[in-house]
């Protein structure tokens, strides 16, 4: 089959559960999946209808803060609320979720109701999208019992959000951006290990809607920005060290790299035109005092994604020393988490 858009890709990878038909098991499915934080970012796509992208990714999932989504089987149209809001069909989140539950109504035949609870914490500044879609893939897997493997989840989350293909499990999960034209090789894998003493925090700075999103600003990056061309090379490396910091529980390696590897990201949107900028004057002084801390000699990185929050990377033996310097930051504790017996959406 020759996949070029994401309705194929649905098509060929629920191939065999089309043949047999699409019976729910049950009322509805209820999941939970969690948000992700990249240490080697995903910024710039080489295909946009397949949402495949440049290079390849790393990332730690964000153990409690995530999304909880319940599905079931709609009549005559899809409905989706968010936080127990009824989100309107024309509102553009809802535009975005139907447009991907469609590819799914595409093969199963039928609407979908669908719940989500976000446990990401409001004017954190997380995108909760990559928890979401990836929630949304795990709920339907679980209401049609269609038995998808990890990597098969991986690549239909992708499609609803690059970093979502991240977000079907806890831990370090790498996405490896693949060699095929079809994208069948592009999905994230689980790296098996447990790292306990690792943390990372949500430096709230501002919670204002982002001059542009994630999506426009990296499609603009690889159209317009020089400095795009030496992004490759950087993750290559990036990449690289940060596997290595990983397999050894090096803070200072991998703090190092994936500030770095932030830091370069940024660079590359600030060189497009228009110009990128995301930094507000308060994501400046945390960065300073970040780098403070370092001289000081406390062991603790920052990373930024696509708006003005900062996020810290530490040790739990630096955890004090870091929630003196910042004011109510939100600390996470990834390997810690145990999924909860009856999450929010369980009654009813
Ligand atoms: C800066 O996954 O939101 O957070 O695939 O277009 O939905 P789309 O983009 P998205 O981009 C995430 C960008 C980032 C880096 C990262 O998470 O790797």
């Amino acid at each position: 089959m020759n996949i070029q858009t994401a309705a194929d890709t649905v098509r060929h990878l629920l191939q065999a559960q089309n043949e047999a038909g699409h019976q729910p098991l049950a009322q509805n499915a209820i999941v939970y999946a969690p948000a992700n934080i990249a240490l080697c970012k995903y910024w710039g796509k080489r295909n946009l209808p397949l949402n495949l992208p440049q290079t390849s990714s790393l990332s730690i999932s964000l153990a409690g803060h995530g999304t909880h989504a319940r599905i079931s089987i709609a009549e005559g149209a899809h409905a989706l609320s968010i936080n127990e809001v009824e989100i309107p069909a024309d509102d553009p989140a809802a535009k975005r979720m139907f447009a991907f539950l469609d590819l799914f109504r595409a093969c199963t035949g039928t609407y979908f109701t669908l719940k989500t609870i976000s446990t990401v914490p409001v004017g954190a500044g997380l995108a909760s999208s990559a928890s979401a879609f990836a929630s949304v893939v795990q709920a339907l897997d679980t209401l049609f019992g269609w038995g998808l493997d990890f990597p098969a989840q991986s690549i239909l989350a992708r499609l609803g959000s690059g970093s979502a293909s991240r977000s079907i499990d806890h831990g370090f999960l790498e996405w490896d951006r693949g060699q095929r034209d079809d994208g069948l090789d592009s999905y994230a894998s689980y790296l098996p290990v447990e790292w306990p003493d690792f943390r990372i925090a949500l430096v709230p700075i501002s919670d204002q809607a982002k001059p542009i999103g994630s999506r426009d600003a990296m499609n603009r990056t690889v159209a317009e920005s020089q400095l795009y061309q030496a992004w490759p090379n950087q993750v290559t490396r990036d990449l690289d060290l940060i596997r290595d910091a990983i397999e050894a529980k090096d803070i200072l390696a991998l703090g190092q790299a994936a500030e770095c590897n932030a830091m370069a990201m940024h660079a590359t949107m600030l060189a497009s035109r228009p110009a990128i900028l995301y930094w507000l004057p308060e994501s400046v002084a945390a960065l300073h005092r970040v780098w403070q801390l370092r001289a000081d000699g406390i062991q603790v990185f920052a990373t930024m994604d696509a708006g003005p929050n900062v996020k810290l990377i530490f040790e739990a033996k630096q955890q004090n020393a870091v929630e003196d310097a910042f004011d109510s930051i939100d600390v996470i504790d990834p390997f810690g988490y145990i999924e909860p017996d009856i999450g929010p959406l369980d009654d009813g």
